[in-house]
């Protein structure tokens, strides 16, 4: 029987994932990414859950891919298995908003997986970097490309060129993460910023998160057409007429997800 390195807890509404191999830091193998695109698709296929948080431990969010299992594979190794498509790519089907809470080392692929959720909130002690330079390969779970878009060529470069990494607070000031919690806070912040999303029309929710991720793959006048579409589809759900009329009606709106 395969181990266990992916805990699923719900807390309410709020789906929540631990990454659990902390003897290896959460290097991230295999049978870690099969479990947690599994967990992530029974997530986003369940009524009950709005909202996905992806956590680690104190001292890792994940330190990487594996490298002790990476080191002796081929080309055709990866290549005709297509590594990191083959089960990382999961993660960017998912529907659903999905957060990172990050807490001390996010590095390479830990930092690339960070960056495939949709926003990170980080605690004071989160370390990010991409140093994969330093093991004679490049990044290769996004990281040359999110890492660009979310803080500029400038800190990308020197970050993937050099492996250095960048502490919490600079990690804020450059935009790659949302906010900086103290550490003892950042699971519980987390679950109560899912359970604010959770709370929202899922329906809406997840035409919100497809248009700002537009904005990264389309050109502005594509994704203002993209955003314009969606708020009029808007306007076809339960929810929409709830929404406003609860607003009127001086209420908390109830959404029923339609
Ligand atoms: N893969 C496999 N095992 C890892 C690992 C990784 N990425 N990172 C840490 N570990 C293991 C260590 O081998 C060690 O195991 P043992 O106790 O069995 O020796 C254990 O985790 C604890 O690690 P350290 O003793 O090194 O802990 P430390 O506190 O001294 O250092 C660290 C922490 C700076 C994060 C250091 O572990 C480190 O540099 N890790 C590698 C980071 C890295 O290079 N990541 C990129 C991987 S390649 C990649 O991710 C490719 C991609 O883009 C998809």
């Amino acid at each position: 029987m395969s181990e266990n390195f992916v805990l699923v807890e719900t807390r309410g509404r709020v789906g929540l994932l631990t990454l659990n191999r902390p003897k290896a830091l959460n290097a991230l193998n295999d049978q870690l990414m099969d479990q947690l695109g599994a967990a992530l698709q029974a997530f986003d296929a369940n009524d009950d859950i709005g909202c996905i948080v992806i956590t680690g431990s104190e001292k890792a969010f994940a330190a990487g891919a594996d490298i002790g299992a990476m080191k002796d594979w081929s080309y055709m190794d990866v290549y005709r298995t297509e590594y990191i498509g083959r089960n990382w790519e999961t993660l960017r089907t998912i529907r659903k908003p999905v957060i990172a809470a990050v807490a001390g080392y996010a590095l390479g692929g830990g930092c690339e997986l960070a960056m495939m959720c949709d926003f990170i909130l980080a605690a004071d002690s989160a370390k990010f970097g991409q140093p994969e330079i330093k093991l004679g390969v490049i990044p290769g779970a996004g990281g040359t490309q999110r890492l660009p878009r979310a803080v500029g060529k400038a800190k990308a470069m020197e970050m993937v060129l050099t492996g250095r990494m960048m502490d919490a607070a600079e990690a804020e000031r450059a935009g790659l993460v949302s906010r900086v919690i103290p550490a003892e806070r950042l699971l519980d912040d987390a679950i109560e910023t899912a359970t604010v999303i959770a709370g929202m029309s899922i329906p809406v929710a997840i035409m919100a998160k497809e248009s700002v991720n537009r904005a990264f793959e389309s050109s502005l006048h594509e994704g203002i057409l993209f955003e314009r579409r969606v708020f009029h589809a808007c306007f076809a759900t339960e929810d929409q007429k709830e929404g406003m009329a609860a607003f009127v009606e001086k209420r908390k709106p109830v959404f029923k997800n339609k």
